[in-house]
């Protein structure tokens, strides 16, 4: 049978990640995956975590099965998180899922059981996944701009075309630190958009990803806040990887917000239904960690100032790497970099350019310009920015 299979495509980053395994330059940077490392360059586990998960070890009893909505604590302490202690939880459900790829998926499942053939808006460039899982739960997909010509948000732009989006359409928002280009929303952008999304009734489906890495985690989560106050439906699809580390525990939960009780019990009845066809229950070790963290005082201030210090770090890898480049003589470059927010940034450079950028340098980002600025040891910035510029140098 399985002869009968032609040859499937590849996933792009991870054949780059694989790429990279096989490069044997001592100098290669690997700045490909979404993955925070510190400036020794490991991915480490943050103590807050580690501290639950020592307390979890000494407490735990039994591995029973949880309900279909996962850990229930969880649900109530991501609620409470992403909308805020005075949001609107009373018209919300909250459904534990294996990550946010879990939440985004579950979601999409449940518009497409809603509302078949809906159409879902994303911006132009998006997150690599999220096409992909949209039309895999069968969904329609329609696109915006989302930068400007100097690789800022692109207000005017979104909103025009926006304009488009109809009453029951769904369109797709990262809360903050956009992935792959860095530009986010200015508060003001976020307002307009509230608005518009009031006014035409299309329904906001907001993707959460790296909250407390652009600006702070209440500025980061005040986008998702305002929205949920301002529409009487909305999506938010949660992951904990970043902000918690917890990659690899597949953590996340999917939120959904309706205009009165039936509907929100109906929508979390058919996200359960969704997780039972797929894989049944989603892992209950991050989920456990996350409340733990979330509902001990002192952990959670270490979760912060763990958090905060992250921030920190990859603040300090921009400004270093722009100031870098603009001491080089590439001033225009290095303020559209300096202005990006996340974990990412977006180079202006051509995909040519990054080929030559790994080839020349052994620096290896996306193909689009996409490199992960959290993935840097501070000592190696210098090899970043001169790896760049003599790239720009060969125009
Ligand atoms: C914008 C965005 N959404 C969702 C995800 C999914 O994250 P995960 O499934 O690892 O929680 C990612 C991961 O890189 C992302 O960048």
């Amino acid at each position: 049978m399985l002869e009968l299979l032609p040859p499937p495509p590849t996933d792009p980053l991870w054949d780059l990640t694989y790429e990279f395994g096989s490069d044997e330059r001592a100098e290669r940077l690997n700045l490909v995956l979404g993955v925070y490392r510190d400036h020794t360059g490991r991915t480490p586990v943050m103590a807050a975590v580690r501290e639950a998960e020592m307390r979890l070890a000494e407490r735990s009893e039994s591995k029973e099965y949880r309900g279909l909505s996962g850990n229930a604590a969880f649900n109530r302490a991501l609620l409470d998180l992403v909308l805020g202690p005075q949001g609107p939880s009373d018209r919300a459900a909250a459904v534990q899922t294996v990550a946010g790829s879990g939440a985004l998926r579950l979601l999409a499942d449940l518009i497409c059981r809603t509302r078949p053939g809906t159409t879902v808006w994303i911006s132009d460039p998006a997150y690599v996944n999220h096409r992909p899982i949209l039309e895999a739960a069968g969904l329609a997909v329609r696109t915006f701009g989302w930068c400007d010509a100097e690789g800022g948000f692109d207000a005017a732009g979104v909103l025009r075309d926006l304009a488009g989006a109809r009453r029951d359409d769904v369109v797709l928002l990262q809360g903050c630190c956009h992935n792959p280009t860095g530009a986010d929303p200015a508060p003001q952008d976020w307002a307009a958009l509230a608005e518009l999304a009031a006014r035409n009734g299309w329904v906001p489906f907001v993707d959460l990803a790296y909250h407390g890495l652009g600006d702070g985690l209440e500025a980061d989560l005040a986008p998702t806040r305002l929205l949920a106050e301002r529409v009487p439906e909305m999506f938010v699809a949660v992951s904990c990887s970043k902000n918690f580390g917890l990659y690899s525990d597949r953590t996340g939960c999917a939120i959904v917000l309706g205009a009165s009780d039936r509907a929100v019990r109906h929508a979390e009845t058919a996200l359960q239904n969704a997780a039972r066809t797929l894989y049944s229950m989603p892992p209950e070790h991050g989920a456990a960690v996350v409340t733990t963290v979330l509902e001990d005082a002192g952990l959670r201030e270490l979760w912060r100032t763990e958090l905060d210090a992250m921030r920190g770090r990859i603040e300090a890898n921009r400004t270093d790497l722009a100031a870098r480049l603009t001491a080089m003589g590439w001033e225009a470059q290095a303020r559209s970099l300096a202005r990006q927010r996340g974990m990412f940034s977006m180079l202006p450079l051509t995909a040519q350019e990054m080929l030559r950028l790994r080839r020349e340098y052994a620096i290896y980002g996306t193909t689009a310009g996409r490199i992960n600025i959290a993935g840097i040891s501070a000592e190696r910035i210098p090899c970043l920015a001169r790896g760049i510029a003599g790239v720009l140098a060969g125009r």
